[in-house]
């Protein structure tokens, strides 16, 4: 009896075994790897020593694998196939040039990218002592492309593209060291549309919040769910979702606001406006009149600019008139009108708002603590020449 007991303990242990054996990367599998010590900057990383981890090259991932980072003017070599893999790479913001042309080795350089152009721009003038005191360095992520937002000191913030270019989204400007705009929703939009070719409408997208993240809240047709701010995968990939008609804070964890209402006045008056027109369609009419949709901002409020027939209009995210200017009659101001800095002083909390033009755009000289500048388009300083900045009483003598 007993030996029996102990057979067929032991062939559950043989079974065990060769059932393990059987998958490749077990823990046991990992136990008889020698792992090569890491790279020695890889063991410190501090701000100057550093390196990356990666996923192991090697089968089973039974080792940590990471990558020096070189510094500017470090050897480095953009490998061949032949070569023993890689043991470190260029820096953050640096790229592997190589000596001479079809050479595989090199120097680690500072990439030249339209981001670190501006850097560069702002180093050089901050020696010649030609710097505005209100121009920001421009921040670059390691990959050398525009990272995800700029500020104006004392002002905003708002969501800047890969390439730079303003997109959607802004912050009142709080000046804590940790803020940070991630921008994603609004990148992603941004991203999909040069795909797409075209402006996507009120539920074609994902709704983003009004500093350019993901809104907590999504509904897609009839059903909603909660998503994370950031990157917008579901917080709750578990619970089913929820019909709209339904939505409150007992029935999604994520919600705040009027119990059963999704969509915002403006997304609203855009989806009446649809709904109308595909009816007609579906009726067999062609377009008879033409209709205005409204124009809605990708987190569901009115854009700032908007126009009928006759005016060119600044509009609040509630779609309030905040002022309108004739077409026809001052067609320069409605032109070029983009409201941005009326928006800007609606989200500002500091008293110290900035001089906005008829057409709710930025006057191009901003004066503040009896000191006067020039500005561009979205708030920023700008310096041309030596006379950067004047006293408030030489206002004249700028030329923005
Ligand atoms: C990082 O560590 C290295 C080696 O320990 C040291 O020489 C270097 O000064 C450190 N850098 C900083 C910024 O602490
Ligand atoms: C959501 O609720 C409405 C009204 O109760 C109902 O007409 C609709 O069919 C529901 N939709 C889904 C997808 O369950
Ligand atoms: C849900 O909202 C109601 C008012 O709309 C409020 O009285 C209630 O406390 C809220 N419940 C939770 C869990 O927040
Ligand atoms: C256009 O909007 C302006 C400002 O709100 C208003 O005064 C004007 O009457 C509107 N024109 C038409 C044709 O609706
Ligand atoms: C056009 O602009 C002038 C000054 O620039 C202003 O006095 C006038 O009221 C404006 N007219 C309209 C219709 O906006």
């Amino acid at each position: 009896m007993k030996m029996i007991f102990l057979y067929l303990l032991f062939s559950a242990i043989v079974l065990c075994v060769s059932a393990e054996e059987s998958i490749l990367c077990t823990a046991s599998f990992c136990d008889e790897i020698e792992c090569d010590d890491l790279p020695p900057k890889c063991q410190i990383q501090n701000s100057t020593h550093n390196g990356i981890f990666l996923p192991s090259p090697q089968i089973c991932n039974c080792c940590q694998y990471c990558l020096e980072n070189l510094d500017a003017g470090d050897r480095c070599s953009t490998g061949n196939p032949s070569d023993p893999s890689h043991t470190s790479i260029c820096g953050p913001g640096l790229s592997c040039q190589p000596e001479e042309e079809g050479s595989s080795d090199g120097f680690c350089k500072r990439m030249n990218t339209a981001c670190h152009l501006l850097q560069d721009d702002y180093d050089t003038r901050r020696l010649d002592g030609t710097l505005g005191s209100l121009e920001t360095r421009q921040t670059c992520e390691d990959d050398g492309t525009f990272s995800s937002y700029k500020c104006i000191p004392g002002q905003t913030c708002y969501c800047v593209s890969k390439t730079g270019t303003r997109i959607f989204g802004e912050s009142d400007f709080t000046g804590l060291p940790s803020f940070k705009m991630q921008c994603g929703c609004s990148r992603a939009y941004t991203q999909a549309v040069e795909i797409m070719g075209k402006q996507l409408g009120p539920s074609e997208f994902f709704r983003c919040s009004s500093s350019g993240d993901y809104d907590v809240i999504q509904c897609i047709g009839e059903h909603c769910m909660c998503v994370d701010a950031e990157d917008g995968a579901p917080t709750y990939p578990d619970q089913s979702l929820v019909n709209i008609t339904l939505i409150s804070n007992e029935t999604l964890k994520c919600f705040s606001g009027e119990e059963g209402v999704f969509y915002k006045k403006c997304e609203e008056e855009y989806v009446a406006v649809l709904n109308e027109v595909r009816m007609y369609k579906q009726q067999g009419y062609d377009m008879v009149f033409s209709y205005t949709f409204p124009k809605c901002d990708i987190d569901g409020t009115y854009q700032p600019v908007q126009e009928n027939s006759t005016h060119k209009m600044c509009f609040d995210k509630e779609g309030t008139v905040l002022v309108a200017v004739d077409k026809v009659e001052n067609a320069t101001l409605a032109d070029a009108m983009d409201c941005k800095c009326l928006r800007a002083v609606l989200l500002m909390t500091s008293p110290e708002t900035p001089t906005c033009a008829e057409n709710g755009n930025y006057s191009p000289i901003q004066c503040r603590r009896g000191t006067c500048r020039c500005v561009d388009s979205n708030g920023n300083q700008v310096c041309n020449g030596p006379n950067c900045e004047v006293p408030e009483i030489d206002r004249d003598s700028l030329q923005c």
